[in-house]
């Protein structure tokens, strides 16, 4: 795997980079997109996706709230990489013009997910890695238990026929 805080690739040697969802997990993002600015050649476009705020992607914050509350997750401190740390435009905005990027635009996406019931969204969590599916591989059978409850009790005003529609909003900038 290529470190994008430090790309062992030639300047100016790329056309495009396309990254989802990846920016607002690195240690370093500003590090990060100088160095994707350094082998993009002049003109190429970088087109990225990040999570926007947390209230309003409940589909994964109120797992982590919920977590955090059970005492599961130890709550993030100022600074670290996490889900929703480039979600403010103005930042992302900031970050990519202090990297050397003339910023095209930036938008919101509107996502919807969806799952059949609990069981269905505690499997895709699992499934998906990260910090939800840490917990729970650690996490004894009563702790399963309260968090299924707690997610039930929490999901409510998302119920909809055949399961829950859990909406988030994504960030994409493109840039060159
Ligand atoms: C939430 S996943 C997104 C995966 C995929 N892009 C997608 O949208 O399904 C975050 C990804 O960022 C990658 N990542 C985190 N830090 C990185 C770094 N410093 N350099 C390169 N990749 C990194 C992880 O390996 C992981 O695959």
């Amino acid at each position: 795997m290529i470190d994008a805080e430090e790309i062992r690739l030639d300047d100016d040697s790329v056309d495009g980079v396309l990254c989802r969802f990846g920016f607002m997990l690195m240690p370093d993002p500003e590090a990060a997109l100088a160095e994707t600015r350094r082998v993009l050649r002049p003109g190429g476009r970088l087109v990225l996706a990040v999570w926007g705020q947390a209230e309003r992607n409940p589909w994964i914050s109120i797992a982590g709230r919920l977590l955090a509350e059970l005492d599961l997750v130890p709550r993030p401190q100022p600074g670290e990489p996490g889900m929703f740390v480039l979600a403010e435009e103005d930042r992302l905005r900031g970050l990519l013009e202090s990297a050397g990027f003339g910023v095209e635009r930036i938008e919101e996406v509107p996502v919807l997910l969806t799952y059949d019931d609990v069981d269905d969204y505690v499997a895709a969590a699992n499934e998906t890695g990260g910090m939800f599916a840490r917990i729970w591989r650690d996490a004894s059978e009563e702790e399963h238990e309260t968090i299924k409850a707690r997610l039930a009790e929490a999901f409510e005003p998302f119920l909809v026929d055949g399961g829950y529609e859990l909406p988030g909003v994504a960030v994409v900038a493109v840039a060159s």
